[in-house]
């Protein structure tokens, strides 16, 4: 291994020293859930968390602080046991909710069916959770009705979904912190709740920051309310000063307040064991084959123990797989005892179940996952880590507004992260594929806030439904560039969504929510299947028409999951109740001529862009285009294209188009 990789000086440090504020306890074990798991019974294994310590100080500080800041390394036991000891103190007494909110779908479910278990009752009942489409609590399942299979900006009758609304039963709810925005479109106040966990709060997701600003503001009209921010790394002390600031603050200088305002800051000791570091020496030109390369030196040279490898997304996961699964085969080295596994979001629950079950005597799991294992979920067992030093992000740029969803580096931060999940249950290794120099010199020590980077749209309307008026004095965790605001405010005036007093046009109560378009099921070595199931619905007008085709289909099997399943259609795509097609108009795009190149310019922009290969217009090239967003690669590549009669934009935005000077007639 020596000729690929260099150990290096550096060792993750899985908690960064005390950042100031205030430490309550310490404790001088490491994580002690580390021995014999899977032996001792459930209620031994919760106190053998490092959290359990802090049991009493927890439910102290959340009884006298308004906002209490809890740091504890990943698997440390904050997301599964905090609600469960809040439940024991009777916070969800009275028919109150403790909600503990994800940035990730697949964590929510994933913590949900952990604390029912420990809890010994089924998910659903006394713990429950909401994700988008799914919601598991109080015995009911609602199949939510706001779904759009065109992805588009869509509005739903706020009415519609009250109805059906039910008595919550549930007393740990575990959602995403979108789904806690939408409910408050129903609740502004979020009354039904006594304690809120913002959890994974470093991750500051878009949806995080947004939540953060309006539950400080929940915070003024509701001193009953407690709010946890929870995370494996956050910066406690700025993350306090923002909750501790306050405009025109109730009460007097000097006089003690119960709840206290100022927040409390919780350190949970319990470092994992050390992460022997090793780089590669020269920089790799393609991550998934070194990333190959290195489970198999690892498999080949290294003691028992699962390893654990940081890829970008679902494709370079897959491709990863399936090289591996070749090299095994082909490795004159024995491999056979690796089970190989996929980690990523929109996995079945099937797949689930596979990474989390233990791995059996002599054999070595490899599972190979997005930044979802960073600190989102626990994986017993790991002992090496292979780092990519990538991951996917967003990123937007306002003055030609489009937002890519592109593979960067990660941060310092990150790469800690990643390495501290080798340390979990003895002594481990992580192999990062970049070199030292690289990681000292040219990663940023911090991510940027997703706010910061991203196409504000839906978070302009979010906050315009929730009756926020002054967007640009929003007090957030993070300001947003006023460039994004201002770009976003101008799209949806062009839509005809805010009138001209920045009002939102349709009647009060509506909700408006933008879906990302995911039709399809990529199964994993069935390519060809899925190929041949969007054959069967390509429509010559282009991709749209092509989902109306599916849709059609779908309605005329009874809307049948297995009609699904057969034609690798995702089924929770399918459940459209009440959509309206807000227009693409701003996405425009002409062919200069029919060259073969098949290059479009956008109307607004000109900016060179491709359709993209997934497309059923690839190579039919029509001249006019919509296109519903753009991904960039080595090209920027529209995806779900639709071809369009050019004298159509004229009609439908007159307005839009005379604003950008353009004449998009050639
Ligand atoms: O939130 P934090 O990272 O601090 O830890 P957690 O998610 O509450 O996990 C605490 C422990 O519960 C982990 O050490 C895992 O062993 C276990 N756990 C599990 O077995 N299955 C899950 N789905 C989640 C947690
Ligand atoms: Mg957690």
């Amino acid at each position: 291994m020596s000729q690929f990789w260099k150990p290096g000086a550096e060792k993750p440090r899985l908690l960064d020293d005390e950042e100031g504020g205030v430490v309550f306890l310490s404790s001088s074990l490491s994580s002690a859930s580390s021995i014999g798991y899977g032996y001792a019974s459930i209620e031994k294994q919760r106190q053998r968390l490092p959290v359990y310590k802090y049991r009493t100080a927890i439910l102290y500080l959340v009884e006298t602080h308004a906002t209490t800041i809890i740091v504890g390394e990943t698997g440390s036991g904050k997301t599964t046991q905090i609600p469960q000891y809040l439940k024991e103190a009777g916070w969800a007494d009275g028919g109150r909710v403790i909600a503990c909110t994800q940035p990730r779908r697949l964590a929510v479910q994933a913590v949900a069916s952990r604390v029912a278990e420990e809890m010994g009752v089924k998910v659903g009942e006394e713990v429950g959770y909401t994700i988008r489409f799914e919601d598991f609590t109080n015995k009911v399942r609602h199949l939510s009705s706001y779904l759009s299979i065109f992805g588009v900006i869509i509005f739903v009758m706020h009415a519609g979904i009250s109805s059906l609304a039910v008595q919550d039963l549930t007393a740990i709810k575990f959602l995403t912190d979108g789904v806690l925005l939408r409910e408050m479109m129903d609740d502004p106040l979020l009354t039904k709740y006594s304690v809120i966990m913002v959890d994974e709060a470093h991750e500051r997701s878009i949806s995080t920051d947004i939540l953060l600003g309006l539950l400080k503001k929940i915070q003024r009209c509701r001193s009953d309310l407690r709010l946890i921010i929870s995370s494996a790394t956050i910066e406690a002390k700025s993350m306090s000063a923002f909750f501790h600031a306050r405009k025109g603050r109730r009460g007097l200088e000097g006089v003690e307040l119960v709840p206290r305002l100022e927040p409390a800051i919780l350190s949970v000791e319990g470092r994992g064991f050390n992460v022997q570091i090793h780089y590669v020496e020269e920089p790799v030109s393609d991550y998934v084959q070194a990333a190959v390369s290195t489970v198999l030196l690892i498999h080949d040279k290294e003691p028992p123990g699962d390893i654990l490898v940081f890829l970008t997304g679902q494709d370079d996961i897959d491709a990863t797989i399936q090289l591996l699964t070749e090299e095994a085969r082909t490795s004159k080295k024995n491999s056979s005892g690796l089970i190989i596994l996929p980690l990523y979001s929109g996995l079945s629950r099937a797949e689930q179940e596979q990474v989390f079950s233990p791995t059996p005597r002599g054999k070595r799991k490899v599972v190979i996952s997005t930044n979802i294992a960073e600190t989102s979920l626990t994986l017993e067992g790991i002992v090496y880590v292979v780092d990519s030093g990538f991951s996917k992000q967003r990123f937007y740029n306002p003055i030609s507004d489009i937002e890519n969803l592109v593979v960067a580096p990660i941060s310092k931060a990150s790469a800690r992260q990643r390495a501290g999940r080798a340390g979990r249950v003895r002594p481990g290794k992580c192999y990062r594929l970049y070199t030292e120099e690289y990681f000292v010199k040219e990663i940023p020590a911090e991510g940027i806030p997703e706010m910061q980077r991203s196409n504000l749209v839906s978070c302009v309307i979010q906050l315009k439904a929730l009756g926020i008026d002054n967007i640009l004095g929003f007090d957030w965790p993070a300001s947003p560039p006023p460039e994004a605001m201002i770009r976003a405010l101008e799209v949806l005036y062009s839509l005809g969504v805010l009138d001209d007093d920045a009002k939102l046009t349709s009647p009060t109560g509506f909700q408006v929510a933008e879906i990302p378009l995911s039709i399809w099921v990529s199964g994993r070595g069935a390519q060809k299947e899925l190929d041949e199931a969007k054959l069967r619905f390509a429509a010559a007008e282009g991709d749209h028409v092509t989902f109306l085709n599916i849709y059609k289909g779908f309605l005329q099997s009874c809307k049948s999951s297995h009609w699904c399943h057969k034609n690798f259609i995702n089924y929770h795509a399918m459940v459209v109740r009440k959509a309206v097609t807000a227009g693409f108009f701003a996405n425009a795009c002409y062919s200069e001529a029919y060259s073969q190149s098949g290059m479009y310019k956008t109307v607004r922009g000109s900016q060179e862009v491709y359709i993209h290969p997934s497309s059923v217009l690839f190579r039919v090239n029509p001249k006019w285009v919509i296109y519903h967003s753009l991904v960039s690669t080595d090209r920027q590549y529209m995806r779900n294209v639709i071809s369009i009669d050019p004298s159509w934009l004229l009609e439908v935005a007159p307005h839009f188009y005379q604003q950008h000077r353009l004449n998009p007639i050639h």
